[in-house]
C-alpha cells in the first residue's frame, strides 16, 4: 500500500510540486495533504487544483503559543493517516512537542550543505565565506533546527560574479531533483546517504 505524505509550506511551493509531479505511477507514496500556516502559499492554490486535500492554520491568532499552534495542526492531521511528513519550505520553527512523535518519519529540505548555514540567508552567508561550492540538503527533522541525520545533497560550483539570487535560483533547480529522489528512496525504506 502506498505511503501516505503530508506536505507542509509556506510560499511558492515549488519543492511541494516537485515532490507532487513524481508521486505518480510506481512510486511507493502518494500526496494526502498540502498543509500550510499561510492562506496565500501559492502551493495551496496549486494543491486544490490538483485535487489534493488542504488544511491552512494561520500561526497568526496564536502569537507566540507555539504549543497551541501545533495541537492545532496535530488535530487537523489525524484524518490523514500520515506515514510521512515532508517539509517542504515551511518557515515556522517545530518544536520537540511536535517533531518527537514523527521523529525518523519527518523530512526537511534546507538550501545549503548541511552542517554549513543552519538557518536562514544562507546564499548570502555562503557567497560571504567565500565558498566554492553550494548546494542543498535533505535530512530527517529532530527537535534541533536544521540537524538531524542527512538522507541526500546536491552540490553546485559557486561562480564568479554569483550574487545571492542567481545561487538561489541554480540551488531550487538541484532541490527540485534531490527532494523527489529521496523521497522515492525512503519511502521505499531507503536511508543511505545520497548524493547528486
Ligand atoms: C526552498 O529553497 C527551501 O529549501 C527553503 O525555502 C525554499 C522554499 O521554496 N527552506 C528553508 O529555508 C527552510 N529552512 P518553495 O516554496 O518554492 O519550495
Amino acid at each position: 500500500m502506498s505511503k501516505r505524505v503530508g506536505i507542509f509550506v509556506s510560499g511558492g511551493g515549488s519543492n511541494m510540486r516537485a515532490l507532487v509531479s513524481d508521486m505518480v505511477g510506481d512510486h511507493p507514496a502518494r500526496a494526502a495533504v498540502v498543509v500550510s500556516n499561510n492562506e496565500n502559499a501559492g502551493g495551496i492554490a496549486w494543491a486544490r487544483e490538483q485535487g489534493i486535500a488542504t488544511e491552512v492554520i494561520d500561526h497568526r491568532p496564536f502569537d507566540e503559543d507555539r504549543a497551541r499552534f501545533e495541537d492545532t495542526i496535530t488535530a487537523a492531521l489525524v484524518p490523514y493517516d500520515l506515514d510521512i511528513i515532508c517539509l517542504a519550505g515551511f518557515m515556522r520553527v517545530l518544536t520537540a512537542g511536535f517533531v518527537a512523535p514523527w521523529q525518523g518519519r519527518m523530512l526537511n529540505i534546507h538550501p545549503s550543505l548541511l552542517p554549513k548555514y543552519k538557518g536562514l540567508n544562507t546564499h548570502a552567508r555562503a557567497l560571504a565565506a567565500g565558498d566554492s561550492e553550494h548546494g542543498c540538503t535533505v535530512h530527517l527533522v529532530t527537535p534541533a533546527l536544521d540537524d538531524g541525520p542527512i538522507l541526500g545533497q546536491a552540490r553546485i560550483p559557486v561562480n564568479p560574479g554569483d550574487i545571492a539570487e542567481t545561487l538561489a535560483a541554480r540551488v531550487l533547480v538541484q532541490e527540485h531533483r534531490l527532494y523527489p529522489a529521496v523521497l522515492r528512496r525512503f519511502a521505499s525504506g531507503e536511508t543511505a546517504p545520497l548524493t547528486l
